[in-house]
């Protein structure tokens, strides 16, 4: 089970590498904006951030304006061209399709985005997409199972043996990353805060409570 984080904050960046040794990273158009820098900036800081960190994918959406599959197989190849690390997220829409087929015959890993269906999942897992991005929390924020879904997509992945790997994208709480580990998510990506949320539980903090008032009144305690 992979952890990515999802962001373009190159200080977030850092911490989840360096502090919590997740395994990636993803970005969108949404998270550049939010990094105060240009598109070209953003990616420019994180090509240079990972260019010592050979394991450590990095998820780029090309131009979501792009419309044919021959636009988007050029802007994939120039952003692909500043990272081996970058793999190149492009829509999961008919023309998507045939531009991430012609990259992933041509060496660019891709990630097939924006998939809000099983039906939607399988041309990535029959063109060997790198990645297949199933997004939880924009239907659940429109009272969709955002679940049962990705339930549904892995266990067609495992059916059919695809060799995309399934991350779980757009996580708002800990109850759902861990409802995509226990269906069998490859990766998930959240923000960090969401990752922190995950780490703690309340009745932790109440039993070390417990366990610091026995230790200071044990006897010979300092
Ligand atoms: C995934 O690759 C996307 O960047 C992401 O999860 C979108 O989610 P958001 O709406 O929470 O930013």
């Amino acid at each position: 089970m992979k952890y990515f984080l999802d962001s373009a904050k190159l200080d977030e960046i850092k911490i989840a590498y360096e502090q919590y040794g997740f395994d990636g990273v993803t970005t969108n158009p949404k998270h550049i904006m939010n990094s105060g820098k240009s598109f070209k900036q953003a990616i420019t800081d994180i090509a240079n951030y990972v260019v010592d960190k050979p394991d450590f994918p990095v998820s780029v959406e090309i131009n979501p304006h792009l419309e044919t599959a021959p636009e988007m197989v050029a802007m994939a190849k120039e952003i692909s061209a500043l990272s081996p690390n970058f793999v190149i997220k492009v829509p999961t829409n008919q023309q998507g399709i045939i531009a991430a087929r012609q990259l992933e015959q041509q060496g660019v890993r891709t990630n097939m985005t924006l998939v809000f269906s099983p039906a939607q999942s399988i041309m990535p897992g029959k063109i060997h997409a790198k990645y297949v991005s199933p997004f939880v929390g924009w239907k659940e924020d429109y009272g969709d199972d955002g679940l049962a879904y990705v339930k549904d997509i892995v266990d067609l992945y495992h059916r059919y043996d695809f060799d995309t790997e399934i991350i779980v994208a757009a996580i708002r709480t800990a109850k759902q990353l861990q409802q995509a580990a226990i269906y069998g998510a490859d990766i998930v990506t959240c923000a960090l805060s969401v990752y922190e949320a995950s780490f703690s539980n309340p009745y932790t903090d109440l039993g070390l409570k417990t366990f610091q008032d026995a230790w200071d009144h044990t006897k010979g305690a300092q």
